[in-house]
């Protein structure tokens, strides 16, 4: 897809991943709304860049941020839905569990209501991560969601084809999801990359790069892009 002149809607573009996404495709050329629950934290967005605000878990929001947007060529969705569990599975808060898929919910309500006003050489993009497929001590939750996400996403493409989707999983990334700073934040950095083969944390524009990659390229669907520094070979 040439990107020049097409309308993407990016759920989580005003931080992040979404955000290095919402400013990758601005600079090729697309006319792009950012989503998320309080976009006024976003300051300096480019030219090309709008907003608007809406819960990813709102069923009836999604659909009409969605509706309000329409038509759309790109659907992509960075939104965490909110917290994630961290820790041993038998020692787990059920309710943290559970409010770890609030991730996979909003993914899925913007895929399901969000299809419908794609153009029909449109593409979607969702981000799972590395614990969908190669799960570290304590990440139990974070895991299941993603492959639940990459599961779906293999699972919906044969629906909505021509029109396409595919899920970048990505490793390690410095983002604001991460509020520890200075000497803290670089030293959890390293403790968490240093069996890595490339042993430093992603940027949110690495990742983006691949988002990218899977629009423009209009061979793949259905599949799953690593973007982890060798997080799944550690
Ligand atoms: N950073 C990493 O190391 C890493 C690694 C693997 C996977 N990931 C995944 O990559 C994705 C992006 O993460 P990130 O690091 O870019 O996070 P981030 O910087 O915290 O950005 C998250 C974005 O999602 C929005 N959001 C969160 N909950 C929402 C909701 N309920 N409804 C609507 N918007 C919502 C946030 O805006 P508001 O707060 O205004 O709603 C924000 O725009 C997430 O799915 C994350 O799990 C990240």
């Amino acid at each position: 897809m040439d990107i020049k002149g097409k309308k993407a809607v990016v759920f989580g573009g005003t931080s992040g991943i979404g955000l290095a996404a919402s400013e990758q495709l601005a600079a090729r050329g697309a006319t792009v709304v950012a989503v998320s629950r309080d976009p006024s934290k976003a300051t300096a967005l480019p030219a090309g860049v709008t907003t608007m605000a809406c819960d990813v878990l709102d069923r009836d929001g999604v659909a009409a941020v969605l509706a309000a947007c329409a038509p759309y060529d790109i659907l992509v969705s960075s939104a965490t839905g909110g917290d994630r569990a961290i820790g041993r599975f038998l020692d787990m808060d059920m309710d943290g569990f559970q409010g770890s898929f609030r991730k996979v919910w909003g993914y899925a309500n913007v895929v399901r209501f969000g299809t419908a006003h794609l153009s029909e050489d449109g593409t979607i993009v969702l981000v799972s991560g590395s614990p969908a497929r190669r799960i570290k001590p304590g990440m139990a939750a974070v895991g299941a969601a993603g492959a639940a996400i990459e599961s779906l996403v293999r699972s919906v493409a044969p629906e909505i084809k021509p029109r396409r989707i595919n899920v970048v999983a990505p490793g390690v990334i410095d983002t604001p999801m991460n509020s520890l700073q200075g000497d803290a934040r670089r030293a959890a950095y390293e403790k968490s990359t240093a069996n890595h083969l490339i042993p430093r944390a992603g940027t949110a524009d690495e990742v983006a790069a691949a988002v990218v990659f899977l629009i423009e390229n209009e061979f793949v669907t259905g599949t799953t892009i690593d973007i982890d520094g060798g997080w799944l070979q550690s």
